[in-house]
C-alpha cells in the first residue's frame, strides 16, 4: 500500500454531504486530474461544467432518476463528451474516475450519477446551455462526507485469474 493506492481503495460513493464548502483550488486540481485521463488517440473529447448555484443544483437533481442528493451537494461537475468521438464513453469514464479520485484525495466525497443512456441527459445539457455537439456522460456531485456507506465488494477469487481461466 502507498498513499495513492490508499486513496483509490478507500473511495466510496458519497451521497450525504456536510455544508463545508469545497474550495475552487480543490476543484481546479481535481478537474486537472480529470483532464489528464488517457483517451483514445489523445482526442480528449470532453467538456467539464462546474455548478455551485443551489437553484441549478436542485434543477439538475429534479431531472435525474437516482440523483436527488445532487441538490444537497456543494458542487456538481457535469462531464460532457464531444458527439461522434468513437471512444467517447471510455474516455469520459476515465476522466470521471480521475475526477472522483482527485476529489477523494482531498477528502471530498462524490458519487458518479449516470448521464449517458439516460433520457434526462439531453435535458441537463439544455439546462446548462451546452451546445448539442456535446452529450452528457456523467454527473459528479461532491462535498465533504456526512456519511461513508459500507458496500460489499466481490472477493478476489471471484474476479481474478492468472495465465489461463479455469472454472472452479
Ligand atoms: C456508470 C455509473 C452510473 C452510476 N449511476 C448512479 C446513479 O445514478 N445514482 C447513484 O446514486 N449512484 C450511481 N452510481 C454509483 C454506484 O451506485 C456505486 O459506484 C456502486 O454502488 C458501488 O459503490 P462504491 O462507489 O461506493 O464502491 C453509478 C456508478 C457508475 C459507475
Amino acid at each position: 500500500m502507498n498513499v495513492v493506492t490508499t486513496v483509490i481503495k478507500s473511495r466510496r460513493s458519497i451521497r450525504k454531504f456536510k455544508n463545508t464548502p469545497v474550495t475552487d483550488e480543490v476543484m481546479r486540481d481535481a478537474l486537472e486530474c480529470a483532464a489528464l485521463a488517457p483517451t483514445a488517440r489523445n482526442e480528449q473529447p470532453w467538456l467539464f461544467g462546474t455548478v455551485r448555484d443551489r437553484g441549478m443544483l436542485q434543477k439538475i437533481a429534479d431531472l435525474t432518476d437516482h440523483g436527488a442528493f445532487i441538490a444537497d451537494a456543494q458542487v456538481c461537475v457535469a462531464v460532457f463528451a464531444t458527439k461522434g468521438a468513437t471512444y467517447y464513453l471510455e474516455d469520459c469514464s476515465a476522466a470521471t474516475t480521475q475526477l472522483i479520485l482527485g476529489l477523494w484525495s482531498y477528502g471530498v466525497g462524490s458519487c458518479w450519477v449516470a448521464g449517458d443512456k439516460k433520457a434526462y441527459a439531453e435535458k441537463v445539457r439544455a439546462l446548462l446551455g451546452v451546445p448539442d455537439t456535446y452529450t452528457l456522460v456523467s454527473l459528479v456531485p461532491a462535498g465533504y462526507p456526512a456519511d461513508i456507506p459500507f458496500v460489499r465488494k466481490k472477493k478476489r477469487d471471484e474476479i481474478l485469474f492468472s495465465e489461463e481461466f479455469r472454472s472452479a
